[in-house]
């Protein structure tokens, strides 16, 4: 399945009214759609699109900026080595070197058994934690060659620990509570100020 099930339907559904303009919406249903399939599919643009009054090409050019967004199949485990700079001092590359000849796979490939992804990637914001990478966008710091095996070996037999599921790359869904919406209507519409001004000015005048 590529285009959007039933249940995330409705997800899609409620996320578009939630913008004045439905084009807003597509960086959130890309998540939606990596969520769903692990990667965001030909069809699943083609599907957003259809949904934002938009076309597939502006959905892949909003969503091919980002590097999270994947646009085809990777491992159940992304697994991110940083070899930028800090990490590159303390040990980054010989890491990625390790990291390569236990996976078995280049800077870029997925193992065989479709289990892990090795990616070279660029500072993750941890420099303080050098040598550091990300497993689906989970962190391991200071992480010595021998760790690294072992944390393959437990996610090999199944123990992922926080890691989230197969193919899940985005799991954070949006919540707003009742009564804190933003109260956006389209510009054309607006007849005064945004409920979210109002409600940042304080009792005193003073916003
Ligand atoms: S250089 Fe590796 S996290 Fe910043």
């Amino acid at each position: 399945m590529s285009r959007f099930s039933d249940a995330n339907l409705a997800i899609a559904d409620d996320i578009i009214s939630r913008y004045p303009v439905k084009k807003s919406a597509l960086i959130p249903l890309l998540h939606l759609a990596q969520e769903q399939e692990g990667y965001v599919t030909d069809d699943a643009m083609r599907h957003i699109a259809e949904l934002t009054d938009t076309t597939p090409a502006e959905v892949k050019g909003t969503g091919s900026f980002y590097e999270m967004f994947k646009f085809h199949p990777v491992g159940a485990y992304m697994v991110n080595v940083c070899t930028n700079l800090s990490c590159q001092l303390l040990g980054g590359e010989e890491l990625l070197d390790h990291a390569e000849k236990t996976l078995g796979v280049k800077a870029g490939g997925t193992t065989a058994d479709g289990m892990f992804t090795l990616e070279d990637v660029e500072c993750i914001a941890a420099c303080t934690e050098a040598p550091c990478l990300q497993v689906n966008y989970r962190y391991k710091l200071r992480i010595s060659h021998d760790e690294f095996d072992e944390m393959i070996a437990d996610l090999r037999a199944g123990k992922a620990g926080d890691i989230p599921e197969h193919g899940t790359l985005a799991t954070i869904r949006q919540s707003i509570p009742a009564g804190m919406g933003a109260g956006i209507v389209p510009p054309e519409e607006a007849s005064e100020a945004p409920v979210w001004l109002a409600r940042n000015d304080s009792p005193d005048g003073e916003s």
